[in-house]
């Protein structure tokens, strides 16, 4: 028995029959972790396709490599470094420079919160995603009246209506960059010093000396290290925007629920390890079912940046060369909202979409007819995507057969919000150490930065030369464009 033999023959079956054949397959193909449940029954798959799937885990030395993430030993080749994010939400680190941040936050925290109504926060990518997505996502758990500005993209129309709206005499800034160097956040970090007084400036970085140079007291600093990749730094002084919103014992409960995350995903045996199936199962629908999207669907509005962030987690992560299929494209958005405009595809389009699901039980609002109506949704959409309709009238056909897991847990705490987001990093590396590629480098990014570069100086200097005529002819249009609206104006 092989994974191509099972493939040859799931494909004479489906879901809907693989569900009549055994009363128990939600029983066998779903399970239960730090109160996050996961039912994998809807994907088509059966329990010895999943054997099949370790042998493969067992065959890259898996067990080993998750003890060389947690040990500290290099994981990141090209760049010579550890990945030890989960050593920030250890909480018996001894590792004093990760406690002497933490106590840091802590009386940042309650200097701050008296001393200012808003904060600005500066970052891009996963100086921007994780922090945002937290404070959203646990804006319930918001214990102090101070509102925060994520500001990540370099567009005037968003930085100009703030500082507009905003006091510089009652609002601190936040600059996230783990290196100091990216040019969308120092850009608009340079209209924000103008704008406030020094002192009010706040930088969290890899780079001390970088910030000092551009003009961030030392006291104001928050380390982090360079063997905390941007997309795994949420965990770090990079989450000082949340622990200003929920307070540093929500926070603290936030890493908790991720290091439980760790503790099972470093100690269960693979047919019990969340992480682990999980990218099983993705490795099933990418390499040999040919899906090659993922759809993330979560059935919350807090909830909504999480597409988004798994979008950099996974793509910046694993979007990598191999001689196989790597990343999905990862796409999707908050569920009502999402049947009423592309889940069409999803029933009747010709391309099949994997899609993870997500739901609470409980919400922390009392109208439960609106809660019903969310929970409803969220299962029935996984049971019609499933089962599909055959009816007479052929446009009314769905096939059906359409694979999803659905991640359920009683209500959105900080803890399971920590459990949801490592279980996907540990995906993430379980992924990459299948393919053979390395996750936590992103040097196709590179490019894309020295392209602006290039570009801007372009632009000043209206040196053309070996440039594509796309390229000059985009460019030349930019400056008529602008030389009319200024016509127009004068
Ligand atoms: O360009 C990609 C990237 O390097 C991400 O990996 C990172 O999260 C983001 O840019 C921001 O980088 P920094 O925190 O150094 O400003």
């Amino acid at each position: 028995m092989s994974l191509l033999s099972q493939k040859e023959e799931l494909s004479n079956t489906n879901l809907e029959q693989l569900f009549a054949n055994d009363k128990h397959r939600f029983a066998n193909m779903h399970m239960q972790v730090n109160g996050l449940l996961m039912d994998y029954s809807k994907q088509l798959l059966t329990t010895d396709t999943i054997k099949l799937l370790i042998d493969e885990a067992n065959k890259v030395a898996l067990k080993g490599k998750i003890a060389d993430l947690f040990s500290g030993a290099i994981v990141n080749h090209t760049e010579q470094r550890p990945a030890l994010h989960t050593e920030l939400r250890n909480p018996e680190t001894n590792n004093q420079s990760i406690l002497r941040v933490l106590d840091q936050m802590e009386s940042f925290v309650i200097k701050a919160v008296n001393q200012y109504t808003d904060v600005i926060v500066l970052g891009i990518g996963g100086s921007d995603l994780g922090p945002h997505l937290v404070c959203e996502a646990l804006s319930n758990y918001a214990v102090n009246t101070i509102k925060l500005h994520f500001v990540a993209n370099v567009d005037p129309d968003t930085l100009a209506p703030l500082l507009q709206q905003l006091d510089p005499k009652k609002t601190l800034c936040i600059i996230n960059s783990k290196t100091f160097t990216t040019i969308e956040t120092l850009t608009n970090a340079k209209y924000v010093r103008e704008w406030l007084k020094n002192d009010q400036l706040v930088g969290v970085t890899a780079n001390k000396d970088a910030a000092i140079t551009w003009g961030i007291q030392p006291d104001n600093i928050f380390e982090f290290w360079d063997w905390v990749g941007g997309r795994f730094s949420v965990w770090s002084a990079v989450g000082l925007p949340i622990a200003l919103s929920i307070g540093m014992d929500n926070f603290r409960r936030f890493l908790s629920g991720a290091h439980a995350m760790d503790k099972h995903f470093n100690t269960a045996s693979f047919a019990e390890n969340m992480p682990v199936l999980m990218a099983l199962l993705g490795i099933w629908n990418i390499n040999y079912l040919n899906h090659k999207t993922l759809a993330i669907i979560p059935y919350a509005d807090g909830l909504q940046l999480l597409a988004p962030y798994l979008q950099q987690l996974e793509m910046e992560s694993n979007g990598k060369a191999s001689n196989q299929q790597t990343a999905p494209i990862i796409w999707g958005g908050v569920g009502c909202n999402a049947q009423h405009a592309y889940m069409q595809l999803l029933h009747q389009g010709t391309q099949v979409v994997p899609i993870d699901f997500l739901v609470a039980a409980k919400s922390s609002n009392d109208m439960q007819e609106l809660q019903d109506l969310l929970v409803a949704s969220c299962i029935g959409q996984s049971q019609a995507l499933m089962q599909g309709r055959s009816t007479f009238e052929e446009y009314k056909n769905c096939p059906g057969n359409r694979p999803s897991t659905t991640l359920m847990f009683a209500e959105m705490t900080p803890e399971i919000l920590g459990n949801i987001i490592a279980l996907y990093e540990h995906k993430v590396y379980v992924q990459g150490i299948l393919w053979g590629i390395e996750s936590f480098d992103q040097w196709g990014v590179q490019l894309g930065k020295e392209l602006i570069k290039s570009t801007l100086q372009v632009m000043q200097t209206d040196d053309y030369a070996e440039l594509d005529s796309s390229t000059v002819g985009l460019l030349k249009s930019y400056k008529d464009f602008l030389s009319v609206s200024d016509a127009t104006k004068s």
